[in-house]
This record gives C-alpha cells, structure tokens and sequence, in this order.
C-alpha cells in the first residue's frame, strides 16, 4: 500500500509518500515501513523577519509552493501507484489548512483514490511509528509539544487517546520562540535558544556571571495543566532589567538561554514523570518540534532511567519532530480501513485528539 501525505497546518509545505508492504509476509531484511519521499518547503526566511508566522502569507505560499512540491514528490516516487491520500485537517492555523485540504481533494477526486483525515497532534505522536509499529508500548503517556500545543495525552492503543492536561495559555514551543524574539535571536527560536545555551563561560572555571533565576509556572501543582506565558514575561523583565551593553553579551545571552530551556525542561520532564507514576504506564511517548531539543531528549532518558526505569522511553527520530507528512501519511496508514465523511470535510483549527 502506498500512501501520498500532505501537511500545511502551519508554515511548511510537507508532502510524503510512505510505501508499507503486505503486512502478513514481510520478506526477510526489508523493511515493511518504506517512506519513499519526504519533501518540506519550509518559509522560515519569510517569517523570520516578523518574529512569527503570519498565516495569510503562510497561506499564500502554501497556495505557490504545493503544485511544485507535489511535482518533485512524483519524480522521486517514479510512476508509483498512489493507493491513498492523507491530508491534515486541524489543529492549525485555518487558511492553511485549507490549502491543503483543497489540493488532497481535488487530487483524490481527479484519481479516483480515498482520503484520509488526519488530526495533526495524533500525526506528531505517530511519528514514532514511521519506521514500522513498536509493539508492547501501551498504555503510554504521550507528550505533543509544539508551536500551538503542549498537552498530555493518555493512549491506550493507536485511535484511543484522552487528553488529560494541556497548556493554559502559551505552548513550550511559543515560549521558545518569544523568549528568542525578546532577546533578539530570531524565528524558530527553540533551535537558536538551544543553540544559545551551550555557550557556557563557567567552562574557565568561572562563576556564572548574572545567576539567573526564572520560574518554573506550575511544576507542582497536582493537575496536568501547564503555563508558560509567566515565564516568557520574566525573561522580558530581566532582559529590560539588563544595561544595553549586558543584554548583547554572550555571557548574558547564553546565561538566559540556558536557564528558560532549562526551566521548560523541568516542567515538561516534571510533569509528565508524575502522569505517567498516576498511570502506571508502560511507556513516555514525546512528539513535536520541541522534542527535538538534544537536552530535554538527554534529560528525560536519565529522569525516567532514574525514577521509573521499566518505563519504556520513546522518541521520534529529529526529523520527525517538527512538521513533516511522513507522520501523516503513518497516521492515515493507521486509519485506513474507516470512513470518513467527506460532504463536510473542513479545517478545524481546533481539533482534538
Ligand atoms: O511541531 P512544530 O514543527 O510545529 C507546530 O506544530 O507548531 O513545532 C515548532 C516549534 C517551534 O516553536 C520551534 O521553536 C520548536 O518547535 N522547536 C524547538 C526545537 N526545534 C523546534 N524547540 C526547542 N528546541 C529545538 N531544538
Ligand atoms: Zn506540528
């Protein structure tokens, strides 16, 4: 079976096409997960200059860039049949949804093939199923953390999910990028943040120089809720708080980097170790851009070795975790025998799992 995927729930054009063979005989030292094609237009130059995505303009380019990110993804799948197709349909931003909903439906219609609805935080926890199902995993405790969501996830199979607690007001991921923004970093900022906070001038034997102390909103408090707008304004109150000369230093901008990836850090480890203690689960599934953060990645792995180590630890590879249609396609593989109504097929920006 092959599967065709489109993503453009937020700013990157993402088509996939992802080929699993017969599922009862899968020959010897091949894979039976074969992603073909993996194509991401991203428009990060465009919205950097803003400090966030705009999403009529991410809208427009999703409109330019899809007919030709479709065109290289039938070059790489060399005259493959396409058996079905997979679109997202929410969470996201909603004009760009809607382009590529219009695109899938038009395409399935003119060839006559299936549509798969995909829910894109269900798409980001199946990201750890692109190379093939891991077995023996559930009940798990899921962790979506993103641009637009952080939100804890009971699963107790593929489709079974119960949302157990998600952020009160700004994602990990939108803290990230506010904080980049504040301290004039730019767009996404969770990478450069990440990247920010391993400058450390401690490594001569010195001090740190400003001890900066940032909160950690919610930690530990006994619900599943997280906060983070607190902590993107006390990174705005110590930076206004900082000479002109002190808030372009490396020392500084490394310090502060340092201490609000950590104070997410220990939140999202926090919390979702004491979810997964409440719920006796057999596994800690993250998904989402941030999720590619190597120190929260480090971190967890030592925090569950520690703490519940017969808890199965599992990742998405990098690649996966920030917005890409293999993790669509993977999804629609999943819920490939339903039905979905297609007379009132529309973009939910705020769709549930
Ligand atoms: O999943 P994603 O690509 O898009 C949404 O569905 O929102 O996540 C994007 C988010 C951005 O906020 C970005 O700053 C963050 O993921 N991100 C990271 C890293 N890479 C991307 N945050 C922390 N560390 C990273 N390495
Ligand atoms: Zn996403």
């Amino acid at each position: 079976m092959t599967i065709l995927g489109i993503d453009t729930s937020c700013d990157d054009t993402c088509i996939s096409v992802l080929e699993v063979k017969n599922e009862q005989v899968p020959r010897r030292r091949e894979k039976r997960f074969n992603l073909i094609s993996n194509n991401i237009s991203s428009q990060v130059k465009l919205h950097a200059k803003y400090g966030g995505v705009y999403p009529f303009l991410a809208k427009r380019e999703h409109q330019k860039n899809l007919p030709a990110v479709f065109k290289k993804t039938l070059r790489q799948t060399q005259g493959k049949q396409i058996d079905l197709i997979a679109v997202t349909v929410g969470p996201g931003l909603e004009p760009c949804l809607w382009q590529g909903i219009n695109f899938a439906v038009e395409l399935a219609k003119k060839n006559k093939k299936p549509l798969i609805l995909v829910n894109h935080i269900e798409a980001h926890i199946l990201a750890n199923f692109i190379g093939g199902e891991i077995k023996n995993c559930f009940p798990a405790i899921c962790l979506v953390v993103s641009g637009g969501h952080t939100q804890l996830i009971l699963m107790r199979d593929v489709g079974k999910y119960k949302l157990l607690g998600e952020t009160r007001d700004d994602a990990a991921g939108e803290c990230f990028d506010k904080a980049a923004r504040i301290l004039g970093l730019g767009y996404p900022g969770g990478p450069i943040v990440a990247k920010m906070a391993k400058f450390n001038p401690s490594i001569d034997g010195q001090e740190l120089k400003f001890q900066i102390k940032l909160p950690r909103p919610m930690i530990y408090q006994k619900n599943y809720d997280f906060s983070f707008s607190g902590l993107k304004t006390a990174v705005l109150y110590d930076f206004k708080n900082r000479s002109l000369k002190v808030r372009k230093t490396k020392e500084y901008i490394g310090e502060i980097s340092k201490e609000v990836q950590q104070s997410i850090i220990d939140v999202l480890i926090h919390k979702t170790l004491k979810t997964a203690k409440d719920y006796r689960v057999k596994s800690i599934i993250l998904g989402g851009g941030v999720a590619a953060n190597e120190e929260l990645r480090k971190q967890f792995k030592e925090k569950i070795q520690k703490e519940i180590p017969n808890t199965k630890y599992i990742i998405p590879d990098t690649k996966y975790c920030t917005d890409n249609a293999a993790m669509v396609a993977t999804t629609a593989y999943f819920h490939r025998k339903e039905n979905f109504n297609l007379q009132q097929i529309k973009a939910d920006a705020n769709l549930r799992v």
